[in-house]
Protein backbone atom coordinates (compact mmCIF):
# COMPACT_ATOMS: atom_id res chain seq x y z
CA UNK A 1 0.00 0.00 0.00
CA UNK A 2 1.02 3.00 -0.43
CA UNK A 3 2.28 5.87 2.20
CA UNK A 4 -1.40 7.04 2.89
CA UNK A 5 -0.37 9.16 5.36
CA UNK A 6 0.73 11.73 3.04
CA UNK A 7 -1.13 13.86 0.17
CA UNK A 8 -1.68 11.34 -2.66
CA UNK A 9 -3.26 14.58 -4.72
CA UNK A 10 -2.18 17.76 -6.14
CA UNK A 11 0.68 18.41 -2.67
CA UNK A 12 0.70 21.41 -1.47
CA UNK A 13 -2.05 22.95 -3.52
CA UNK A 14 -4.85 21.04 -1.96
CA UNK A 15 -7.30 23.37 -0.19
CA UNK A 16 -7.99 22.70 3.82
CA UNK A 17 -10.14 24.34 6.33
CA UNK A 18 -8.90 26.70 8.63
CA UNK A 19 -9.73 25.46 12.22
CA UNK A 20 -11.57 22.69 13.81
CA UNK A 21 -14.51 24.50 14.73
CA UNK A 22 -14.87 25.14 11.28
CA UNK A 23 -14.55 21.44 9.90
CA UNK A 24 -17.42 21.01 12.93
CA UNK A 25 -19.40 24.05 11.39
CA UNK A 26 -19.08 22.70 7.76
CA UNK A 27 -19.98 19.41 8.76
CA UNK A 28 -23.21 19.97 10.99
CA UNK A 29 -23.56 22.53 8.06
CA UNK A 30 -24.03 19.91 5.60
CA UNK A 31 -25.94 17.36 7.77
CA UNK A 32 -28.19 19.73 9.16
CA UNK A 33 -30.72 20.91 6.19
CA UNK A 34 -34.10 20.05 4.43
CA UNK A 35 -33.54 17.06 5.63
CA UNK A 36 -34.12 18.43 9.07
CA UNK A 37 -36.35 20.83 8.51
CA UNK A 38 -38.27 19.81 5.62
CA UNK A 39 -37.82 15.79 5.84
CA UNK A 40 -37.57 14.62 9.23
CA UNK A 41 -41.01 16.50 11.03
CA UNK A 42 -43.20 15.48 7.94
CA UNK A 43 -41.68 11.89 8.34
CA UNK A 44 -42.28 12.00 12.26
CA UNK A 45 -45.85 12.83 11.64
CA UNK A 46 -46.14 10.23 8.81
CA UNK A 47 -44.88 7.77 11.04
CA UNK A 48 -46.26 8.40 15.06
CA UNK A 49 -44.11 10.08 16.38
CA UNK A 50 -41.51 9.44 19.45
CA UNK A 51 -41.55 5.68 17.90
CA UNK A 52 -40.01 6.50 15.06
CA UNK A 53 -37.95 9.40 16.85
CA UNK A 54 -36.56 6.81 19.15
CA UNK A 55 -35.56 4.49 16.63
CA UNK A 56 -33.90 7.25 14.55
CA UNK A 57 -31.93 8.04 17.14
CA UNK A 58 -31.01 4.34 17.52
CA UNK A 59 -30.05 4.21 14.39
CA UNK A 60 -28.11 7.62 14.31
CA UNK A 61 -25.61 6.89 17.10
CA UNK A 62 -25.45 3.03 16.22
CA UNK A 63 -25.32 3.35 12.71
CA UNK A 64 -24.73 6.67 11.31
CA UNK A 65 -21.86 7.19 13.92
CA UNK A 66 -19.85 4.77 13.17
CA UNK A 67 -20.41 5.25 9.06
CA UNK A 68 -19.79 8.56 9.47
CA UNK A 69 -16.19 7.83 11.40
CA UNK A 70 -15.34 5.37 8.26
CA UNK A 71 -15.90 7.93 5.71
CA UNK A 72 -13.69 10.46 7.83
CA UNK A 73 -11.53 7.94 8.30
CA UNK A 74 -11.10 7.33 4.33
CA UNK A 75 -10.98 11.07 3.73
CA UNK A 76 -8.51 12.35 5.95
CA UNK A 77 -5.91 9.46 5.29
CA UNK A 78 -6.12 9.67 1.86
CA UNK A 79 -6.51 13.81 1.95
CA UNK A 80 -8.42 12.50 -2.00
CA UNK A 81 -11.78 13.15 -3.22
CA UNK A 82 -14.55 10.17 -3.36
CA UNK A 83 -12.92 8.33 -6.10
CA UNK A 84 -9.10 8.78 -6.11
CA UNK A 85 -9.53 8.51 -2.05
CA UNK A 86 -10.52 4.57 -2.36
CA UNK A 87 -7.75 4.26 -5.16
CA UNK A 88 -5.16 5.80 -2.60
CA UNK A 89 -5.62 3.31 -0.10
CA UNK A 90 -6.45 0.26 -1.70
CA UNK A 91 -4.67 0.40 -5.17
CA UNK A 92 -5.27 -1.93 -7.57
CA UNK A 93 -8.46 -2.68 -6.61
CA UNK A 94 -12.48 -1.66 -7.62
CA UNK A 95 -13.05 -0.44 -4.73
CA UNK A 96 -12.79 3.14 -6.90
CA UNK A 97 -16.42 2.20 -8.43
CA UNK A 98 -17.80 3.04 -5.23
CA UNK A 99 -16.28 6.82 -5.38
CA UNK A 100 -17.99 7.32 -8.70
CA UNK A 101 -21.32 5.98 -7.30
CA UNK A 102 -21.13 9.20 -4.12
CA UNK A 103 -20.78 11.24 -7.58
CA UNK A 104 -23.13 10.26 -8.99
CA UNK A 105 -25.08 10.50 -5.68
CA UNK A 106 -24.61 13.68 -4.93
CA UNK A 107 -25.54 14.87 -8.51
CA UNK A 108 -28.99 13.49 -8.43
CA UNK A 109 -29.28 14.79 -4.71
CA UNK A 110 -28.52 18.40 -5.83
CA UNK A 111 -30.85 17.63 -8.86
CA UNK A 112 -33.69 17.74 -6.78
CA UNK A 113 -32.86 19.40 -3.48
CA UNK A 114 -31.85 22.28 -5.80
CA UNK A 115 -35.27 22.61 -6.55
CA UNK A 116 -36.68 22.40 -3.11
CA UNK A 117 -34.18 25.01 -2.14
CA UNK A 118 -35.55 26.87 -5.10
CA UNK A 119 -39.28 26.70 -2.95
CA UNK A 120 -37.55 27.97 0.16
CA UNK A 121 -36.52 30.83 -1.89
CA UNK A 122 -39.81 32.15 -3.29
CA UNK A 123 -41.76 30.97 0.21
CA UNK A 124 -39.31 33.74 1.64
CA UNK A 125 -39.91 36.23 -1.06
CA UNK A 126 -43.39 35.49 -0.10
CA UNK A 127 -43.36 35.74 3.42
CA UNK A 128 -41.46 39.10 3.03
CA UNK A 129 -44.38 40.62 1.48
CA UNK A 130 -46.75 39.19 3.94
CA UNK A 131 -48.21 37.09 1.64
CA UNK A 132 -49.21 34.48 4.10
CA UNK A 133 -50.52 36.73 6.52
CA UNK A 134 -53.15 38.52 4.23
CA UNK A 135 -55.83 35.81 2.92
CA UNK A 136 -57.91 33.19 5.12
CA UNK A 137 -55.36 30.68 4.63
CA UNK A 138 -58.04 28.64 2.50
CA UNK A 139 -55.77 28.48 -1.14
CA UNK A 140 -52.11 28.33 0.29
CA UNK A 141 -52.77 23.77 -1.07
CA UNK A 142 -53.32 25.28 -4.13
CA UNK A 143 -50.79 28.02 -4.39
CA UNK A 144 -48.15 25.47 -4.03
CA UNK A 145 -49.58 23.23 -6.28
CA UNK A 146 -49.56 26.10 -9.37
CA UNK A 147 -46.16 27.25 -8.29
CA UNK A 148 -44.30 23.73 -7.85
CA UNK A 149 -45.81 22.84 -11.20
CA UNK A 150 -45.91 25.71 -13.15
CA UNK A 151 -42.86 26.05 -15.60
CA UNK A 152 -40.80 29.29 -14.78
CA UNK A 153 -41.31 30.35 -11.34
CA UNK A 154 -40.37 27.23 -10.24
CA UNK A 155 -37.07 27.03 -12.69
CA UNK A 156 -35.97 30.72 -11.78
CA UNK A 157 -35.78 29.95 -8.37
CA UNK A 158 -33.67 26.67 -8.98
CA UNK A 159 -31.24 28.79 -10.79
CA UNK A 160 -30.98 31.42 -8.09
CA UNK A 161 -30.65 28.32 -5.32
CA UNK A 162 -27.91 27.05 -7.59
CA UNK A 163 -26.55 30.39 -8.23
CA UNK A 164 -26.18 30.89 -4.97
CA UNK A 165 -24.48 27.49 -4.22
CA UNK A 166 -22.09 27.99 -6.96
CA UNK A 167 -21.59 31.12 -5.85
CA UNK A 168 -20.01 29.86 -2.45
CA UNK A 169 -18.50 26.85 -3.96
CA UNK A 170 -16.21 28.75 -5.91
CA UNK A 171 -14.32 30.72 -3.59
CA UNK A 172 -13.20 27.20 -1.97
CA UNK A 173 -13.10 25.11 1.02
CA UNK A 174 -11.57 28.10 3.03
CA UNK A 175 -12.62 31.25 1.92
CA UNK A 176 -16.09 30.15 1.02
CA UNK A 177 -17.61 26.87 2.41
CA UNK A 178 -15.93 27.29 5.89
CA UNK A 179 -16.18 30.92 6.19
CA UNK A 180 -19.86 30.69 5.30
CA UNK A 181 -21.31 27.75 7.14
CA UNK A 182 -19.08 29.74 10.41
CA UNK A 183 -21.43 32.79 10.10
CA UNK A 184 -24.63 30.78 9.01
CA UNK A 185 -24.95 28.05 11.06
CA UNK A 186 -24.87 30.12 14.09
CA UNK A 187 -27.60 32.20 12.96
CA UNK A 188 -29.47 29.31 11.78
CA UNK A 189 -29.09 27.85 15.32
CA UNK A 190 -30.59 31.22 17.06
CA UNK A 191 -33.89 31.46 14.52
CA UNK A 192 -34.68 27.85 14.96
CA UNK A 193 -34.32 28.26 18.79
CA UNK A 194 -36.41 31.68 18.68
CA UNK A 195 -39.30 30.00 16.74
CA UNK A 196 -39.69 26.69 18.85
CA UNK A 197 -40.00 28.91 22.14
CA UNK A 198 -42.81 30.65 20.37
CA UNK A 199 -43.87 27.69 18.91
CA UNK A 200 -44.00 25.80 22.47
CA UNK A 201 -45.47 28.35 24.40
CA UNK A 202 -48.69 28.57 22.22
CA UNK A 203 -51.41 27.59 24.16
CA UNK A 204 -52.14 23.70 23.34
CA UNK A 205 -48.76 22.85 22.42
CA UNK A 206 -49.14 20.41 25.29
CA UNK A 207 -49.89 18.10 22.70
CA UNK A 208 -47.44 18.34 20.04
CA UNK A 209 -44.76 17.51 23.11
CA UNK A 210 -46.59 14.45 23.88
CA UNK A 211 -46.27 13.54 20.24
CA UNK A 212 -42.73 14.29 19.98
CA UNK A 213 -41.88 12.81 23.10
CA UNK A 214 -44.39 9.89 24.04
CA UNK A 215 -44.01 6.92 21.84
CA UNK A 216 -46.77 4.87 20.62
CA UNK A 217 -45.65 1.43 19.95
CA UNK A 218 -48.84 0.57 18.28
CA UNK A 219 -47.73 2.61 15.14
CA UNK A 220 -44.71 1.52 14.85
CA UNK A 221 -44.38 -1.06 11.25
CA UNK A 222 -41.01 -2.50 9.28
CA UNK A 223 -41.89 0.70 7.00
CA UNK A 224 -40.86 2.99 10.33
CA UNK A 225 -37.34 1.14 10.92
CA UNK A 226 -37.01 1.84 6.35
CA UNK A 227 -37.85 5.42 6.62
CA UNK A 228 -35.39 5.59 10.15
CA UNK A 229 -32.46 4.32 7.96
CA UNK A 230 -33.14 6.34 5.38
CA UNK A 231 -33.21 9.51 7.22
CA UNK A 232 -30.36 8.64 9.32
CA UNK A 233 -28.32 8.03 5.98
CA UNK A 234 -29.65 10.90 4.22
CA UNK A 235 -29.59 13.66 7.65
CA UNK A 236 -26.09 12.85 8.43
CA UNK A 237 -25.17 13.08 4.37
CA UNK A 238 -24.03 9.04 4.69
CA UNK A 239 -22.62 7.44 1.52
CA UNK A 240 -22.63 10.10 -0.59
CA UNK A 241 -18.79 11.18 -0.43
CA UNK A 242 -19.22 13.63 1.72
CA UNK A 243 -17.60 12.50 4.32
CA UNK A 244 -15.10 11.99 2.86
CA UNK A 245 -14.54 14.90 0.79
CA UNK A 246 -14.58 17.19 3.66
CA UNK A 247 -12.49 14.71 5.83
CA UNK A 248 -9.93 15.40 3.07
CA UNK A 249 -9.55 18.70 4.24
CA UNK A 250 -8.75 18.35 7.76
CA UNK A 251 -5.48 18.44 9.27
CA UNK A 252 -3.69 15.21 10.61
CA UNK A 253 -3.81 16.72 14.22
CA UNK A 254 -7.37 16.68 14.43
CA UNK A 255 -9.67 14.20 16.26
CA UNK A 256 -12.21 13.00 14.37
CA UNK A 257 -13.72 10.84 16.96
CA UNK A 258 -14.49 13.88 18.76
CA UNK A 259 -15.41 15.68 15.76
CA UNK A 260 -17.96 13.20 14.40
CA UNK A 261 -19.98 12.40 17.34
CA UNK A 262 -20.26 16.63 17.66
CA UNK A 263 -21.74 16.45 14.17
CA UNK A 264 -24.13 13.41 14.84
CA UNK A 265 -24.94 15.42 18.13
CA UNK A 266 -25.72 18.74 16.29
CA UNK A 267 -27.66 17.22 13.55
CA UNK A 268 -29.64 15.63 16.03
CA UNK A 269 -30.15 18.60 17.98
CA UNK A 270 -31.14 20.56 14.45
CA UNK A 271 -33.74 17.59 14.04
CA UNK A 272 -35.42 17.77 17.30
CA UNK A 273 -35.81 21.77 17.66
CA UNK A 274 -37.35 21.45 14.24
CA UNK A 275 -39.73 19.39 15.77
CA UNK A 276 -40.13 21.36 18.50
CA UNK A 277 -40.80 24.65 16.05
CA UNK A 278 -43.33 22.65 14.19
CA UNK A 279 -45.39 20.01 15.96
CA UNK A 280 -46.06 22.06 18.95
CA UNK A 281 -47.66 24.22 16.46
CA UNK A 282 -49.34 21.88 14.01
CA UNK A 283 -51.16 20.74 17.18
CA UNK A 284 -52.15 23.89 18.88
CA UNK A 285 -54.33 24.74 15.52
CA UNK A 286 -55.57 21.25 15.75
CA UNK A 287 -54.26 20.34 12.20
CA UNK A 288 -53.31 16.96 11.21
CA UNK A 289 -49.63 16.01 11.74
CA UNK A 290 -49.19 13.65 8.89
CA UNK A 291 -49.78 15.83 5.72
CA UNK A 292 -47.05 14.61 4.42
CA UNK A 293 -43.98 16.84 2.08
CA UNK A 294 -46.71 19.78 1.97
CA UNK A 295 -46.20 20.26 5.80
CA UNK A 296 -43.78 23.03 5.45
CA UNK A 297 -44.89 24.73 2.30
CA UNK A 298 -48.32 24.66 3.56
CA UNK A 299 -49.23 23.78 6.50
CA UNK A 300 -46.94 25.99 8.09
CA UNK A 301 -48.05 29.02 6.23
CA UNK A 302 -51.60 28.23 7.48
CA UNK A 303 -50.61 28.51 11.24
CA UNK A 304 -48.31 31.60 10.17
CA UNK A 305 -51.43 33.15 8.62
CA UNK A 306 -53.27 32.74 12.41
CA UNK A 307 -50.15 33.25 14.29
CA UNK A 308 -49.89 36.44 16.32
CA UNK A 309 -46.80 37.68 14.87
CA UNK A 310 -47.19 34.71 12.23
CA UNK A 311 -46.01 36.96 9.13
CA UNK A 312 -42.41 37.91 10.59
CA UNK A 313 -42.25 34.44 12.11
CA UNK A 314 -42.73 33.42 8.40
CA UNK A 315 -39.72 35.21 7.27
CA UNK A 316 -37.52 33.30 9.74
CA UNK A 317 -38.29 29.91 9.19
CA UNK A 318 -38.08 30.59 5.35
CA UNK A 319 -34.77 32.44 5.73
CA UNK A 320 -33.48 29.57 8.15
CA UNK A 321 -34.43 26.72 5.62
CA UNK A 322 -32.92 28.28 3.39
CA UNK A 323 -30.00 28.86 5.25
CA UNK A 324 -30.05 24.83 6.28
CA UNK A 325 -30.33 24.33 2.66
CA UNK A 326 -27.59 26.29 0.74
CA UNK A 327 -25.19 24.77 3.79
CA UNK A 328 -25.85 21.46 2.54
CA UNK A 329 -26.32 22.45 -1.04
CA UNK A 330 -22.54 23.41 -1.02
CA UNK A 331 -21.51 20.22 0.39
CA UNK A 332 -23.06 18.27 -2.14
CA UNK A 333 -21.72 20.29 -5.09
CA UNK A 334 -18.19 19.74 -3.63
CA UNK A 335 -18.03 16.76 -3.42
CA UNK A 336 -18.64 16.27 -7.61
CA UNK A 337 -16.30 19.35 -8.09
CA UNK A 338 -13.40 17.89 -5.98
CA UNK A 339 -14.01 14.86 -7.93
CA UNK A 340 -13.78 16.63 -11.48
CA UNK A 341 -10.87 18.74 -10.35
CA UNK A 342 -9.16 15.46 -9.49
CA UNK A 343 -10.00 13.27 -12.02
CA UNK A 344 -9.83 16.07 -15.10
CA UNK A 345 -7.24 18.07 -13.54
CA UNK A 346 -8.99 21.10 -13.88
CA UNK A 347 -9.03 24.49 -12.12
CA UNK A 348 -11.68 25.44 -9.05
CA UNK A 349 -13.39 27.92 -11.24
CA UNK A 350 -14.07 26.36 -14.76
CA UNK A 351 -14.74 23.17 -12.56
CA UNK A 352 -17.87 24.58 -10.33
CA UNK A 353 -19.00 26.11 -13.64
CA UNK A 354 -19.04 22.99 -15.69
CA UNK A 355 -20.59 21.14 -12.46
CA UNK A 356 -23.23 24.09 -12.32
CA UNK A 357 -24.57 23.36 -15.62
CA UNK A 358 -25.11 19.88 -15.64
CA UNK A 359 -26.59 20.05 -12.69
CA UNK A 360 -29.04 22.84 -13.71
CA UNK A 361 -30.00 21.35 -16.63
CA UNK A 362 -30.85 18.07 -14.29
CA UNK A 363 -33.08 20.38 -11.84
CA UNK A 364 -34.69 22.13 -14.35
CA UNK A 365 -36.28 18.17 -15.48
CA UNK A 366 -37.02 17.58 -11.92
CA UNK A 367 -38.76 20.62 -11.51
CA UNK A 368 -40.82 20.39 -15.01
CA UNK A 369 -41.38 16.46 -13.82
CA UNK A 370 -43.81 17.90 -11.13
CA UNK A 371 -46.12 19.65 -14.07
CA UNK A 372 -45.32 19.55 -17.80
CA UNK A 373 -43.11 16.51 -17.82
CA UNK A 374 -45.33 14.69 -15.35
CA UNK A 375 -46.04 11.80 -18.17
CA UNK A 376 -42.33 11.01 -18.39
CA UNK A 377 -42.21 7.88 -15.50
CA UNK A 378 -39.12 5.51 -14.86
CA UNK A 379 -40.61 2.54 -12.52
CA UNK A 380 -43.70 4.45 -12.08
CA UNK A 381 -41.71 7.70 -10.72
CA UNK A 382 -41.60 10.68 -12.58
CA UNK A 383 -37.86 12.24 -12.45
CA UNK A 384 -38.10 14.28 -8.88
CA UNK A 385 -38.80 11.18 -7.41
CA UNK A 386 -36.99 9.18 -9.10
CA UNK A 387 -33.91 10.90 -8.21
CA UNK A 388 -35.09 11.08 -4.42
CA UNK A 389 -35.72 7.64 -4.13
CA UNK A 390 -32.70 6.14 -6.29
CA UNK A 391 -29.93 8.32 -3.90
CA UNK A 392 -31.43 8.41 -0.75
CA UNK A 393 -32.83 4.40 -0.72
CA UNK A 394 -30.49 3.03 -3.07
CA UNK A 395 -26.66 4.62 -3.88
CA UNK A 396 -26.60 6.28 -0.55
CA UNK A 397 -27.17 2.69 1.56
CA UNK A 398 -24.97 1.22 -1.20
CA UNK A 399 -22.27 4.00 -0.37
CA UNK A 400 -22.85 3.31 3.17
CA UNK A 401 -22.52 -0.80 3.00
CA UNK A 402 -19.07 0.06 0.72
CA UNK A 403 -17.46 2.19 3.41
CA UNK A 404 -18.23 -0.27 6.48
CA UNK A 405 -17.12 -3.28 4.21
CA UNK A 406 -13.78 -0.88 3.31
CA UNK A 407 -12.91 0.27 6.69
CA UNK A 408 -13.94 -3.03 9.02
CA UNK A 409 -12.66 -5.44 6.66
CA UNK A 410 -9.96 -4.46 4.21
CA UNK A 411 -8.29 -1.36 6.09
CA UNK A 412 -8.95 -3.16 9.50
CA UNK A 413 -8.01 -2.77 13.36
CA UNK A 414 -4.73 -1.14 13.16
CA UNK A 415 -5.30 1.61 10.20
CA UNK A 416 -8.62 2.29 12.11
CA UNK A 417 -6.83 2.99 15.51
CA UNK A 418 -4.14 5.01 14.01
CA UNK A 419 -6.27 7.61 11.93
CA UNK A 420 -8.68 7.68 15.59
CA UNK A 421 -5.51 7.85 17.76
CA UNK A 422 -3.53 10.25 15.32
CA UNK A 423 -0.78 7.71 14.89
CA UNK A 424 -1.03 6.93 19.16
CA UNK A 425 -1.27 10.83 19.86
CA UNK A 426 -4.73 10.77 21.46
CA UNK A 427 -5.78 8.22 23.92
CA UNK A 428 -8.90 6.70 22.79
CA UNK A 429 -9.81 3.60 25.17
CA UNK A 430 -9.21 0.20 23.24
CA UNK A 431 -13.08 -0.75 23.48
CA UNK A 432 -14.12 2.25 22.17
CA UNK A 433 -12.20 0.50 18.76
CA UNK A 434 -13.40 -2.93 19.34
CA UNK A 435 -17.32 -1.71 19.21
CA UNK A 436 -16.67 0.87 16.30
CA UNK A 437 -14.97 -2.82 14.32
CA UNK A 438 -17.72 -5.14 15.45
CA UNK A 439 -20.54 -2.40 14.43
CA UNK A 440 -18.62 -2.29 11.08
CA UNK A 441 -17.69 -5.55 10.26
CA UNK A 442 -20.82 -7.11 11.88
CA UNK A 443 -23.77 -4.79 12.59
CA UNK A 444 -23.92 -2.25 9.99
CA UNK A 445 -23.14 -4.26 6.94
CA UNK A 446 -26.37 -6.52 8.27
CA UNK A 447 -28.94 -3.98 8.98
CA UNK A 448 -28.47 -1.90 5.62
CA UNK A 449 -28.97 -5.29 3.57
CA UNK A 450 -31.46 -6.32 5.62
CA UNK A 451 -32.98 -3.28 5.23
CA UNK A 452 -32.44 -2.85 1.34
CA UNK A 453 -33.72 -5.94 0.28
CA UNK A 454 -36.41 -5.72 2.57
CA UNK A 455 -37.49 -2.16 0.46
CA UNK A 456 -36.22 -3.25 -3.00
CA UNK A 457 -38.26 -6.70 -2.63
N1 LIG B 1 -27.89 16.05 5.12
C1 LIG B 1 -28.60 16.93 4.23
C2 LIG B 1 -29.96 17.22 4.82
O1 LIG B 1 -30.31 16.69 5.87
O2 LIG B 1 -30.68 18.00 4.22
C3 LIG B 1 -28.72 16.34 2.85
C4 LIG B 1 -27.42 15.92 2.24
C5 LIG B 1 -26.35 16.80 2.20
C6 LIG B 1 -27.28 14.65 1.73
C7 LIG B 1 -25.14 16.40 1.67
C8 LIG B 1 -26.07 14.24 1.17
C9 LIG B 1 -25.01 15.13 1.16
F1 LIG B 1 -23.87 14.76 0.63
Amino acid sequence: MKDASKPQHHPGTRDSFGSSFGVLVALAGSAVGLGNLWRFPYLVGQNGGAAFILIYLIFVFLLGLPILLSEFIIGRRSQASARAAFKALAPGGHWGIAGVLAVLCCTLIISFYSVVGGWGCEYLFKSLCFDFTRGDGSDLENLFSSFSTSVWPPLICHTVFLAATAGIVISGVKNGIEKFSKVMMPVLFIIMVGIAIRSLTLEGAGAGITYLFHPDWSKVTANTFLAALGQAFFSLSLGSGMVITYGSYVKKDANILSLGAQTAAADTIFALIAGCAIMPAVFAFGISPSEGPGLVFITLPHIFGQLPLGGVIAIFFFLALLLAALTSSISVMEVIIAFVMEEFQMKRRPATILVFLVIWVLGCLCSLSLGVLGDWKVFGKNIFDLFDYVSANVLMLIGGLVVVVFVGWKLGRKEMHDELTNSGKLRIPNWVIDIMLVLLRFVAPAAILAIAVFQWI
